[in-house]
C-alpha cells in the first residue's frame, strides 16, 4: 500500500479526520506554548520606565473611569504610517505597569500613547473644556466638569497597595507618602519637591489647572496626559528596522 492509499483512512472517515486534525493542532499549540513557560519574563526590561506617581495615576483611574480608551488607543504599531504620525512604536514595557492595560482596540480619535508633551497643559485644559475650541470639528464629548471637581484621593495608597500585589514596584515609602507627594505634584507648594522628584525621576510637578491650591480631576488627567510615553529614552532603542 502507497502512502497515499493509506491516506484514504482519513478522507473517508470523519472521525478519523478529526482526531487527526486535533492531534496535528495540538502539537503546533504546544510548540508555540511551551517555550513561553520557560522565559524568565516576555516583557524586556527598558531603561526610564518606573511606576506612576500618585497624581498620574489619579489620572490615569480618571481616564478609565469615563471610558476614554473607548475612543483612544494607547498602542503605536510597527507600521510605517503610525511610527511617522505617532513617534516610535510602543515597547511591551511601556505598558507593564498598566493594570488595565489601555491598548483599545478602537481610534475614534488618535493613538494617546506618546501625547505627553505634546500640548501645553493650557491646551488640554482647553480641548477637555470644550473640544471644539481649539479643534474645530472634534466629535470628543467635552469633559468640562472634571475641572470643577476637587480630585478625592484619599484612597490614592491603596490603590498603590493593590498594583503592588499585582507586580507594579512601588515601595513602601512611595505608599505611605502617596497623599503628601499627590499634594507636591500638583501644587509645588513644598520643600520636599526633591525628595519627590527622587521618588519619581522625570515627573513634572506644577499646576496643571493652572490654579495653584487647587487640586481638580482635570490636574490628575492631564498631568497623567502629560507623562504618556515620554519615560524611555528612544535615542538608546533606535530600532528603524522592526518597521515595516
Ligand atoms: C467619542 C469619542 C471620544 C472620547 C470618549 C474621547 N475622545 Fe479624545 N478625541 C476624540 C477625537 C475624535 C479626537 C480628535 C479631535 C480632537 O483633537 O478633539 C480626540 C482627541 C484627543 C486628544 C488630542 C490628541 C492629539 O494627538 O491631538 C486628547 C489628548 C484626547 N482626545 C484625550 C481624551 C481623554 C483624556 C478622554 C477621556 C476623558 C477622551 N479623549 C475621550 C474622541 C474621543
Amino acid at each position: 500500500m502507497s502512502l497515499w492509499q493509506k491516506h484514504a483512512i482519513f478522507e473517508k472517515n470523519s472521525i478519523i479526520l478529526t482526531v487527526g486534525i486535533v492531534v496535528v493542532v495540538a502539537i503546533g499549540g504546544l510548540v508555540e506554548a511551551v517555550p513561553l513557560f520557560y522565559l524568565k519574563s516576555t516583557i524586556e526590561t527598558v531603561e526610564g520606565m518606573r511606576p506612576r506617581s500618585p497624581l498620574e495615576l489619579a489620572g490615569f483611574n480618571i481616564y478609565v473611569r469615563e471610558g476614554c480608551y473607548n475612543c483612544h488607543s494607547q498602542q503605536i504599531r510597527t507600521l510605517r504610517d503610525e511610527v511617522e504620525r505617532y513617534g516610535h512604536y510602543s515597547l511591551a514595557a511601556e505598558s507593564m505597569y498598566d493594570h488595565p492595560f489601555q491598548w483599545g482596540s478602537k481610534r475614534t480619535g488618535p493613538d494617546l500613547a506618546r501625547v505627553g508633551g505634546k500640548y501645553s497643559d493650557a491646551w488640554h485644559r482647553d480641548h477637555l473644556r470644550n473640544p471644539v475650541s481649539v479643534v474645530p470639528g472634534s466629535v470628543m464629548p467635552p469633559y468640562a466638569f472634571l475641572e470643577r471637581t476637587e480630585l478625592d484621593f484619599r484612597h490614592i495608597a491603596d490603590d498603590m497597595r493593590v498594583l503592588r500585589a499585582t507586580g507594579v514596584p512601588y515601595t513602601e515609602e512611595q505608599i505611605t507618602r502617596a497623599q503628601a507627594d499627590l499634594t507636591i505634584q500638583a501644587t509645588q507648594d513644598d520643600p520636599d519637591v526633591d525628595g519627590f522628584l527622587e521618588r519619581y525621576p522625570n515627573a513634572v510637578a506644577r499646576s496643571f489647572s493652572g490654579r495653584p491650591g487647587r487640586i481638580t480631576e482635570a490636574d490628575a488627567l492631564i498631568a497623567y496626559l502629560q507623562h504618556l510615553g515620554n519615560q524611555v529614552d528612544f535615542k538608546l532603542y533606535d530600532n528603524k528596522a522592526n518597521i515595516r
